[in-house]
C-alpha cells in the first residue's frame, strides 16, 4: 500500500468516526492505488469495433439501485433460488468450514446474502470488498446493527484489478464468499484468472464459496434479462446516464434499445445496447478533450456477459485454478448452484 492510500485510509476512517457510533466494530480501507479508469475504458470502449464497456461500470448509485429492484423482479430467479440454496444449507456449509474463519466478500457490496451465514458460521471478522464505495459503507453500517458481535473490516476495491486483504484484518482460516453468479461476467479463461487470485487469497485449506448460475432453456435466460417491467432495460441504459453525466456526453437515451439475448454456443447471456438510427455521440469533456463516435442503425454497444455452467463445467473450471470440489447445493428445479471449494495448490 502507497503513503498515499494510507493517508486517505486515515480520512476515510476519520470521517467515519464523526458519523458513526460503533466504529470500533467497522474498519473502512479506500484500497484503490489506481486512478479511477473509468473515463479511459469508456473512451476505448466506444471506439473498438463491436464496441463494448465493461459491466462493472454499471454500478453507479443508481445502477446498484436498480441492480437491486432486478434481484427482486419475477423473472429473474437467481438471487432468489441462491438465497434458498443458502438458506436450505447454512447449517451444513458451517459445519464444514468451522467457526472463526475470516470471511472475505469480493463485491459484497451489498452485504446482503452473508446474512444467512453469519449466525452459522460465526466468523471471527467479514471483510466485504466493493468498487461502489457509497453502497459498502451504508450495507456495512446496516451489518453491524444487524450483528453487533461482528467485527467488519470494509474495503473500497475493484477486486477484478486487485484483490487485497485490508492491512488489519485477523487471521484464521480464510473463506471467499462470492455469491450471485458474478463468476458469470468473465470469460472462462479470465474466471481461471481470477478464481487462481481468489486461492491465492485463501491460502492452502481455504475455502470458496461460489453461486454459479446453471445452463437452462433459453426462454427461461432470455426473460430474466429482458423482464416485462423494463428494470433490466433501466440498468443497462443508466450506463449510458452515466457516461453522459460524468463524461459530458450527449448519449440520445431514447436512440438507444436494451437487447438480451442467450448464445448457446457459448452459454453466455449477452446484454447489449443497440442504436435504433445512425448517429454521432460526443463526449465533451473541455474544447480541447472531445470525443465523437458513429454508429449505424441496428450496431451495438456489448454491455455484459453473463455465462452459464452445468456444474462439471463448473468443477473442472475450478480445478484450473487449484480447487477441489467439497460439497456441492442445487435447487430442486436446477437452476442454480452453489459450490463449496476447498483450495489444494500443495505449497512448495
Ligand atoms: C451481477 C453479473 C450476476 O449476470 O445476472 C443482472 C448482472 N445483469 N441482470 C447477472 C445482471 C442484468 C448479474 N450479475
Amino acid at each position: 500500500m502507497t503513503i498515499s492510500t494510507l493517508e486517505f485510509n486515515r480520512s476515510w476512517i476519520t470521517d467515519q468516526k464523526d458519523h458513526l457510533v460503533n466504529t470500533q466494530k467497522i474498519q473502512f480501507y479506500d484500497l484503490h492505488t489506481t486512478r479511477n479508469e473509468f473515463e479511459s475504458d469508456i473512451l476505448k470502449g466506444l471506439a473498438q469495433r463491436p464496441a463494448a464497456i465493461p459491466p462493472k461500470y454499471f454500478y453507479d448509485s443508481k445502477g446498484s439501485e436498480l441492480f437491486d429492484a432486478i434481484t427482486e423482479l419475477p423473472e429473474y430467479y437467481p438471487t432468489r433460488t441462491e438465497i434458498g440454496i443458502l438458506t436450505a444449507n447454512a447449517a451444513d456449509i458451517a459445519k464444514r468450514i468451522g467457526t472463526g474463519s475470516l470471511l472475505v466478500e469480493p463485491g459484497g457490496g451489498s452485504c446482503a446474502k452473508v446474512h444467512i451465514l453469519l449466525e452459522g458460521l460465526k466468523p471471527q471478522a467479514y471483510v466485504p470488498m466493493d468498487i461502489s464505495k457509497d453502497h459498502l459503507r451504508l450495507a456495512a453500517e446496516d451489518l453491524a446493527i444487524a450483528f453487533p458481535w461482528l467485527e467488519i473490516h470494509a474495503a473500497c476495491t475493484d477486486y477484478s484489478r486487485e484483490m487485497r486483504l485490508p492491512p488489519n484484518a485477523p487471521k484464521g482460516t480464510h473463506v471467499a464468499f462470492f455469491p450471485g453468479s458474478s463468476i458469470g461476467n468473465f470469460n472462462p479463461e479470465d474466471a481461471v484468472v481470477f478464481l487462481t487470485s481468489i486461492a491465492e487469497l485463501v491460502g492452502s485449506e481455504g475455502y470458496l464459496l461460489i453461486g454459479v448460475d446453471l445452463k437452462k432453456d433459453k426462454s427461461i435466460l432470455e426473460a430474466a434479462y429482458d423482464d416485462a417491467q423494463g428494470v433490466t432495460a433501466e440498468f443497462n441504459l443508466n450506463l449510458l446516464t452515466r457516461i453522459n453525466r460524468e463524461l459530458k456526453g450527449d448519449f440520445d437515451l431514447t436512440a438507444w434499445q436494451h437487447k438480451a439475448l442467450y448464445d448457446e454456443q457459448r452459454g453466455r447471456i449477452e446484454m447489449h445496447l443497440i442504436s435504433s438510427a445512425e448517429q454521432t455521440v460526443t463526449l465533451n469533456r473541455g474544447s480541447l478533450n472531445r470525443a465523437s463516435f458513429c454508429f449505424r442503425q441496428g450496431e451495438s454497444i456489448h454491455t455484459e456477459n453473463s455465462y452459464k455452467y452445468s456444474t462439471e463445467e463448473f468443477i473442472s473450471l475450478a480445478a484450473q485454478a487449484g480447487f477441489e470440489s467439497d460439497a456441492l447445493w442445487c435447487d430442486d428445479e436446477q437452476l442454480f448452484s452453489v459450490h463449496l471449494f476447498r483450495q489444494c495448490l500443495s505449497e512448495t
